[in-house]
């Protein structure tokens, strides 16, 4: 037996030793193909994409696929990518190559912080619900902003996220917008300045944005079928402006085109928006993505510069293949796009191995949140009724009043953990609330929110949940507690969200419970010479002319983010000095509004085109027949007095403006304006000061007034002054001219205006001698036909 082991013991060993050889061997062969195979950073990368398979360009530029249990997806419901597995619930991935060193990113929603949809999936994480953007814009505090962006894009990063879907920066054309809560403003200037700071914010961790929808996407109704219908003038001027500001000030690493067509063709399909405008004209590096689903030609996306498509179906890269070997579509177009999303992973926290946390600092953020969103809330009305003393009883009414609503839904809702209700917020600052109201309300709201159980976003999305119906509390409740409490607060709420536009009836007006409800509060406190208050916390303008001469003050408390009651409560207080300014106009009535006419558009009924899931959908067209006349710029040029103008907002101190100088009375290429800003009032307090130009109409019909820049005041204290020098250029003058495509500041006489709102609290005049064409453009999204424009004078030369 020994002798038999002896003999084989060699045997066995040498076996031993060919298997080691034969790994090693593989290993060498390994190491030696990964050193001869160029590496994404290490190599240059043209090397790079050359050695990308047709079939590995294709994959990175059609999005991973999406998985969301129960939601019928386009594209059908794909494995979730391993990108996917590491952040549940993201929406999408960019898709790498791994033996060349390229890594696949996370892509996830959405403006007002993180979204995911959890998706029964075992991982749930929560994250900051941040106020809405249109409270964010409403501060006029670009630094604010940025600091939000920059603790945002923080957790963001912690989450293993690449790129955050945020933020939005379509203009508030009309008040029923149903993303209008994930937008700015009606301006372009606020728009692009406040989206600019917050990409810087977010940015500044080495997390990226697609700054979403590209562009000219201003309604949910039809959204993925409507064609809006145009002048060039109005795009360059209102609906590409803010985009402009925005990609030269910050750089977003990425685009989200929208879903909509631009006169007649798909932001997505079309090379004059994404390559001559965004590339071109404006010089833009990053890469652009389609928003979901979006665009209708994959190849015609993949010429035109829509170098992702998200989040990616089978169809689309058999599509893109196909074109390239029938030679319809050239590779050097595939590489051009593959470039510029590779030089946007070398940027990536994933690429550059950063080690998440999945920890954020929720808490600090939390506490941002709260600071951000008393900032941005604008006290509309105030007969000496605000700020009330902690410690004084409350008679708290209104559903809202305990359960407030932090942001918008659809994707721009937020996994949130928790929410403050101005219930709590009034009750943790110290004020008593009415026990018989409170009681009334908290068991009303139990028994209504057990009926309507979370739904999931696709289910919500289909079939969107009505809002609770206003509780109708008793008017001899109302009038006892008239006799008891110190003051009356009322809360109204209104949500609103993907997918669908808000309406006029019991939406942008109040429902008949809400005015009764109104009417009675008023009445019981009034007799008892006490005050009432209204807090908004609503997603964009409602109706506030027919009862507001009823009540005493209003707080427009905007959706505030998951600590919305403790920042509403710091309003109130007075531990906040309220110095939020309207970013969008209220109307005295929907009708005022000159895009109402053409709003939600013209719908084809014998054109039926199933939504994105299936939804009921036909082609669609909006002509934006009020031209340049948006927001402020029709109120005040048609001299139509809105309810609460557009860079309006109180204060509970009051500030006076001196010494405007202009460092010049006319301008050759740029001109100074400086002006001091004092506190005069008793309180201590932040001011917006806001720069309006009235610009001479020698060629072209314009605006009465706009705004050209802004900024705000430090905390002042009473009795302090600061003084700021604002910058104007010749290029900040111009109107956009058809005939030439050219920005041309008109010769003439220019009359500067500063203040808070449109109501000058200093003005000066300059002069510019001779016309200057400030810059040619291209001649490129001409609409189809001509479109019958409002015009301030009917003479106007076009
Ligand atoms: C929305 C985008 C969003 C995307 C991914 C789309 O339906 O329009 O804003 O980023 O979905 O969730």
């Amino acid at each position: 037996m020994n002798q038999l082991l002896n003999i084989l013991k060699p045997i066995s060993m040498l076996r031993n030793r060919l298997v080691l050889a034969c790994l090693l061997l593989g290993l060498a062969i390994l190491v030696h193909a990964q050193q001869i195979l160029p590496q994404l950073g290490k190599n240059p990368m043209q090397e790079v994409v050359s050695a990308m398979t047709l079939e590995e360009k294709v994959n990175m530029l059609v999005g991973g696929g999406m998985n969301v249990p129960g939601m019928p997806l386009p594209g059908g419901t794909l494995e979730p990518t391993d990108a996917q597995k590491r952040v549940r619930g993201a929406a999408g991935t960019v898709v790498g190559v791994p033996r060349l060193g390229i890594p696949s990113l996370v892509v996830c929603d959405g403006p007002a912080g993180i979204h995911a949809f959890n998706a029964g999936q075992s991982r749930l994480y929560y994250a900051t619900a941040w106020p809405i953007g249109t409270l964010l814009a409403s501060s006029w505090d670009t630094t604010l902003v940025k600091k939000v962006g920059a603790a945002f894009g923080k957790e963001a990063k912690e989450y293993g996220i690449d790129i955050l879907l945020a933020p939005g920066l379509n203009i508030h054309r009309n008040p029923l917008g149903g993303r209008n809560f994930e937008y700015y403003s009606e301006d372009p200037i606020v728009t692009g300045n406040i989206a600019a700071a917050m990409i810087n914010g977010i940015q500044s961790n080495g997390v990226g944005v697609s700054a979403k929808h590209f562009f000219a996407n201003n309604q949910e109704t039809n959204r993925n079928t409507v064609n809006t219908i145009a002048s060039e003038r109005v795009l360059r001027e209102i609906y590409l402006k803010g985009w402009e500001i925005m990609v030269k000030h910050s750089k977003p690493w990425t685009i989200m085109s929208s879903y909509n067509l631009v006169n007649g063709s798909y932001t997505a399909q079309n090379p004059e928006l994404l390559t001559t405008i965004l590339r071109n004209e404006w010089g833009y590096k990053g890469f652009v993505m389609s928003d979901w689903f979006g665009g209708r030609d994959a190849v015609a996306m993949t010429k035109a510069g829509n170098n992702l498509l998200m989040p990616g179906m089978p169809q689309q890269k058999q599509a893109i293949l196909d074109a390239v070997k029938t030679g319809q579509l050239d590779v050097k177009v595939l590489d051009r796009n593959v470039t510029d999303i590779l030089n946007i992973v070398l940027l990536s926290p994933t690429y550059n191995g950063y080690k998440y946390s999945d920890n954020p600092d929720l808490k600090k953020n939390a506490l941002l949140s709260r600071e951000a969103a008393a900032e941005g809330m604008v006290l509309l009305k105030n007969n000496n009724a605000l700020p009330i003393a902690v410690g004084s009883s409350v008679a708290l009414i209104g559903n809202n009043g305990y359960d407030i609503i932090a942001g918008g839904t659809g994707s721009g809702e937020v996994t949130k953990m928790y929410t403050v209700p101005l219930a709590d917020g009034l009750f943790y600052a110290g004020f008593s609330l009415n026990p018989e109201i409170y009681t009334a309300y908290t068991k009303y709201m139990e028994e209504e929110l057990t009926k309507h159980p979370k739904k999931s976003m696709f289910e919500e999305f289909m079939n969107p949940t009505k809002p609770i119906e206003e509780y109708a509390l008793a008017t001899d409740i109302v009038a006892k507690a008239a006799g008891t409490n110190d003051h009356a607060i009322i809360s109204i709420g209104r949500n609103a969200g993907e997918g669908t536009d808000r309406k006029v009836e019991g939406n942008y007006t109040l429902n008949e419970t809400e005015k009764a409800l109104i009417k009675n509060v008023a009445d019981a406190f009034h007799a008892k010479n006490k005050k009432v208050i209204v807090v908004l916390n609503i997603a964009g303008p409602i109706d506030v002319a027919s009862w507001r001469d009823n009540v005493d003050a209003i707080l427009l408390a905007w959706q505030p983010g998951l600590e919305g009651g403790n920042a509403i409560t710091d309003v109130l207080s007075g531990k906040v000095n309220p110095s939020g300014k309207l970013a969008t106009t209220f109307p005295m009535s929907y009708a005022d509004d000159a895009s109402s006419k053409n709003f939600p558009g013209k719908e084809f009924k014998d054109k039926p085109v199933p939504g994105m899931f299936g939804q009921k959908s036909f082609e669609a067209e909006v002509t934006y027949e009020e031209g340049v006349y948006v927001g402020y710029r029709y109120y005040t040029t048609f001299e139509v007095k809105p309810a609460y103008e557009f860079g309006y907002g109180l204060s509970y101190t009051d500030f006076t403006y001196s010494d405007l100088r202009l460092s010049s009375s006319s301008l050759t290429d740029k001109i100074t304006a400086s002006v001091t800003v004092t506190n005069s009032g008793k309180a201590d307090g932040k001011e917006v000061v806001q720069l309006y130009i009235s610009a001479p109409t020698n060629k072209l019909d314009k605006p009465a007034t706009e705004l050209k820049t802004f900024t705000k005041t430090g905390l002042l204290k009473p009795g302090e002054s600061q003084t700021f020098t604002f910058t104007i250029t010749a290029r900040d003058l111009a109107s956009y001219q058809t005939k030439t495509n050219s920005w041309v500041a008109d010769a003439g006489t220019y009359n500067v205006k500063i203040g808070t709102s449109q109501t000058a609290k200093q003005s000066a005049s300059f002069k510019l001698a001779k016309e200057i064409i400030t810059e040619k453009m291209n001649k490129v999204l001409v609409p189809k036909s001509p479109i019958n424009e409002l015009v301030n004078k009917p003479t106007q030369k076009k």
